[in-house]
């Protein structure tokens, strides 16, 4: 289980403290949202200030473009420190070559998906992929409610990962609070980008061993463990 807090919802007028917060939380991840103001209604920040939170943490830095033309800011968020790269599957044609150029550039590939578009249009690319990241919200703006008719999406990906003996990771974006966390691990999730819910407590390393836990407890694999094999139904 990864936990992955979003600087979007920190306090911008202190993001190095900000990021020293999540150093000292546990978690693994840094999600960083890099918004362009025309894939998404809204514009965030990019490779400058990546490349300035980049000396003070070790984080693994998950940069999630929701950005109309990607190709041109892969260099410089490689070359600013990102760990990891999304893009999305919406923008088509142009997926396949994205991929191979986050691949090329020595980056960890992830590829996210929209609410409304149909999770058959990632199956083409799973075996290229570290990362599926699950919008559970419609991307642009933190602080939104969950869309629950995403779920299925989960169960559906995580089924793919099974039967098709892959080990990406099933992230969930958007809405991840104490509630929505754990119904996401129960669907398969592994991976809970959550900004609002985490930054908006005064103890964010209590904040992010919360979820973990919940997160923990909630998987298919902790209510069905490996070591117990399932016993025949008697008849
Ligand atoms: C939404 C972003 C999310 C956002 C999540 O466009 O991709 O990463 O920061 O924020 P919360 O957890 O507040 O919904
Ligand atoms: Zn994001």
């Amino acid at each position: 289980m990864t936990i992955a807090p979003s600087l979007l919802a920190a306090d911008f007028s202190r993001l190095a403290k900000e990021v020293g917060r999540v150093n000292r939380s546990g978690a693994d991840w840094l999600h960083l949202d890099i918004m362009d103001g025309h894939f998404v209604p809204n514009i965030s920040f990019g490779p400058a200030l990546v490349k300035t939170l980049r000396p003070f943490t070790k984080l693994f830095f998950d940069v999630h473009l929701m950005c109309s033309k990607p190709e041109i800011l892969l260099e410089p968020f490689a070359r600013a420190g990102a760990n990891q790269m999304n893009i999305h599957i919406e923008l088509g044609d142009h997926v396949t070559s994205l991929l191979w150029r986050i691949r090329s550039l020595g980056k960890k590939v992830g590829l996210a998906i929209n609410p409304p578009t149909s999770i058959a249009l990632v199956q083409p690319y799973l075996d290229q992929i570290d990362s599926l990241l699950i919008m559970t919200v419609n991307p642009g703006f933190g602080g939104q409610s969950f869309i629950y008719e995403t779920l299925p999406k989960i169960q559906q990906a995580a089924a793919w990962r099974r039967e098709r003996n892959l080990s990406y990771h099933i992230g969930v974006d958007g809405g991840v609070d104490f509630k929505t966390a754990p119904e996401c691990a129960r669907a398969g999730a592994d991976t809970f980008i959550s900004g609002t819910a985490l930054f908006g407590q005064r103890n964010l390393g209590a904040a992010v061993r919360k979820m973990l836990k919940t997160t923990q407890l909630s998987h298919p694999a902790a209510l069905l463990p490996d070591s117990e094999p399932l016993k025949p139904e008697v008849v």
